[in-house]
């Protein structure tokens, strides 16, 4: 079974965000998808997600009925569209979506199984040599504000109990089937590497915020045994990695502005071709986005965007 996966799809994010579902149903046929998987993080209101996911479950429907499944993300459940709105009430509106998991599991074919939710954070990706948990409870640092917090509504749950909670669902989901294999999906990520690295440029001010990225725990539901892929999203970061057998991957679509230095030449405008080619070959992936970042997002380089992030799965 093939299958392909993205994240981070942030359609209200994107000037082209309107095409994203044509583009995707386009992409799961030409790759000869057997389920597309979604890993939250679709739009910054659940109504948008929605109403996304409906034109997505159609346009997959008129290419022979390619299913797709999807967990929310921390924008999909934030409150700024409609004050007042709970995340518990996000969650339970998006019951009634086709295809939809928050610490659910479907099974894929008749060995594999897909276990997925958004999974939540608990601080332990942060540097903890340096941050107390007083610390990242105020949620600012470095003039810096993790405004999804603001945004959310846990119904005053503290979300390391949140995580606590959330994880405990997800690893009793994975250990219900001891002998099946499980594809995990998350939109908090799910391995370590996926945490800013210290040689990013801004890594003094995400040692405290990959405190908000994940946890240790969804890395050890991940390491379970009969984990054989494990999809994640949220950090904006573009990666793939095998350990023990276990693919982890972070197919992320990301903002319009994140990995412009992907774009390949034939995509740039002829003047944004000239100035990329100014710049040495080695240099690095943020000093060509903030060369690139002027640039108008065209439905051309959102397509190659699109197809760039998606991850395709070989499960049996
Ligand atoms: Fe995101
Ligand atoms: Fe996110």
């Amino acid at each position: 079974m093939r299958l392909g996966a993205i994240s981070d799809l942030h359609i209200d994010l994107h000037p082209c965000g309107s095409r994203i579902a044509e583009f995707l149903a386009d992409l799961a046929e030409e790759r000869g998808l057997d389920a597309l998987l979604i890993a939250g993080d679709v739009a910054g209101y659940c109504g948008t997600t929605d109403r996304f996911m409906a034109e997505l479950e159609e346009r997959l429907e008129e290419k022979g009925g390619i299913p797709v499944w999807f967990c929310l993300g921390n924008h999909d459940v934030w409150n700024r569209e409609e004050p007042g709105l709970t995340m518990d009430e996000a969650i339970r509106r998006m019951r009634s979506r086709r295809g939809f998991l928050q610490n659910d599991i479907v099974p894929l074919t008749g060995r594999t199984c897909l276990v997925a939710g958004i999974g939540w954070w608990d601080f332990s990706l942060a540097d903890r040599t340096r941050f107390t948990d007083e610390d990242l409870l105020r949620y600012s640092f470095g003039g810096r504000e993790w405004r999804s917090h603001g945004w959310t509504d846990t119904g005053g749950i503290d979300d390391r109990d949140l995580t606590k909670r959330w994880n405990d669902e997800l690893l009793a989901l994975v250990r219900s089937v001891p002998d099946k294999d499980v594809v995990l999906m998350t939109h908090m990520i799910n391995h370590p590497a996926y945490k800013v690295p210290a040689d990013h440029p801004n890594y003094a001010i995400f040692c405290y915020f990959n405190g908000y990225l994940g946890s240790e725990g969804l890395f050890r539901i991940a390491r379970e045994p009969n984990v054989k892929a494990a999809i994640s999203g949220h950090v904006h970061f573009r990666g793939r990695t095998e350990e023990n057998g276990t693919v982890y991957t972070c197919p992320n679509l990301g903002g319009p502005a994140e990995f412009l230095y992907r774009v390949p030449e034939e995509l740039l405008a002829p003047e944004w071709r000239e100035k990329r080619a100014a710049l040495p070959a080695d240099a690095k992936p943020w000093e060509v986005n903030a060369l690139l970042r002027p640039m108008d997002e065209t439905p051309e380089t959102l397509r190659f965007h699109v197809e760039n992030a998606l991850d395709i799965i070989e499960i049996e």
